[in-house]
């Protein structure tokens, strides 16, 4: 079995040879290396530190190469829970807590390869089930594999529950800890988009429905790529024009998706549109534009402005909300009004 070794630290890399080879053959592959060399085969074992912001951003890049190799195996040393949402977020399939464990691992993934048997161990942990159902959505679409609506459903109704029981606040801080950007995004507006319709008494089902179409509303960003989606800084003109198609990509893995309703398939086309006719990609106008994509669009600013990202630290959320105030002609009033409670929270 090829085993590709991925690691912030050359030093460990005897440790791994010693315990792994001859049996396996250990590819080393360190951070910030030549990234031409697409793979597909063999197992991925991650050890980097991912607390580490500027090794993750490098990780990031190492990842795409690898990205079709099936098994992706993490180290996170003790368990950290926020480091495992993150190797989770980075596209893990298996958690160890040493190294040493890697033997056991990599012989299981042997034997299961030989057994043409190819489900892959998900561990179950104590990640929340939200985040690790959004995980596994947002890693499969990646991959090139249809969206998996049961996992959208499943991550929205987690979500609900946390946001309904906890309050938008907990949700918030545990989100933010997550450092994968457009990850942390989506999970950041579906709590938003929650908390607003359970603010202002909508229905369960109105709930459910507003969550869905914010679970899935950047699901096309899954198809553009992370050397784009995660430049830290501004885009030139070329990948502003890249990242723009997200809502019709997403919408194009949605349609004729079995349980995609025309209002999911809306709101993930249209939640970048303004009242004002302004914004992409149907250049829509306010008569045009539906109250579920209008409460989508306030919940998605305001997410994207209370963001942590590697580059600057989060907004407050009263700044943040004094800029959806400012945005008048293009976001409805009278809903930027009632979005004043979720926006600043308990007092
Ligand atoms: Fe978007
Ligand atoms: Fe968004």
């Amino acid at each position: 079995m090829l085993v590709y070794f991925v690691t912030d630290e050359p030093t460990k890399l005897p440790a791994i040879r010693a315990m792994l080879e001859p049996q396996h053959a250990v590819v080393p592959w360190l951070l910030g290396g030549d990234g031409t060399r697409i793979r597909s085969h063999g197992v991925l074992m991650v050890d980097v530190d991912l607390r580490q912001m500027p090794r993750v951003d490098k990780l990031r890049f190492v990842l795409q190469d690898l990205a079709a190799i099936p098994e992706k195996l993490f180290v996170v040393h003790n368990l950290s829970r926020s480091m495992v949402a993150q190797a989770h977020a980075l596209g893990a399939t298996s958690i160890i807590s040493r190294p040493k464990e890697a033997v056991l691992k990599v012989a299981e993934i042997e034997a299961a390869e030989a057994a043409a048997a190819d489900s892959a161990a998900a561990p179950a942990l104590d990640l929340d089930e939200g985040v690790a159902a959004f995980a596994s959505m947002f890693s499969n679409v990646r991959l090139g594999k249809p969206v998996k609506v049961a996992d959208a459903k499943r991550a929205t109704s987690k979500i609900i529950s946390r946001v309904g029981k906890e309050g938008l606040s907990t949700w918030l801080d545990e989100v933010r800890r997550y450092h994968e950007g457009t990850f942390q995004h989506c999970l950041l507006v579906t709590g938003i988009a929650v908390g607003f319709a359970l603010d202002i008494g909508f229905s369960g089902a109105d709930v459910s429905r507003l969550g869905l179409a914010a679970t899935l509303h950047d699901i096309g960003k899954a198809r553009i790529p992370l050397a784009i989606l995660d430049k830290p800084g501004r885009l030139d003109p070329e990948e502003e024009q890249i990242i723009r198609r997200h809502p019709e990509i997403g919408y194009d893995l949605l349609k004729g998706v079995a349980g995609i309703t025309p209002e999911i398939l809306d709101g993930v086309r249209h939640h970048h549109e303004y009242l004002d006719g302004s914004g992409y990609p149907d250049g829509l106008k306010a008569a045009e534009i539906s109250d579920l994509v209008r409460l989508l669009t306030i919940s998605d600013i305001f997410a994207a402005l209370i963001e942590s990202r590697p580059y600057r630290p989060p907004m407050p959320r009263p700044d943040a909300y004094q800029i959806l105030c400012g945005m008048e002609g293009k976001l409805e009033g009278s809903l930027v009004k009632a979005f004043r409670n979720v926006a600043l929270g308990p007092k």
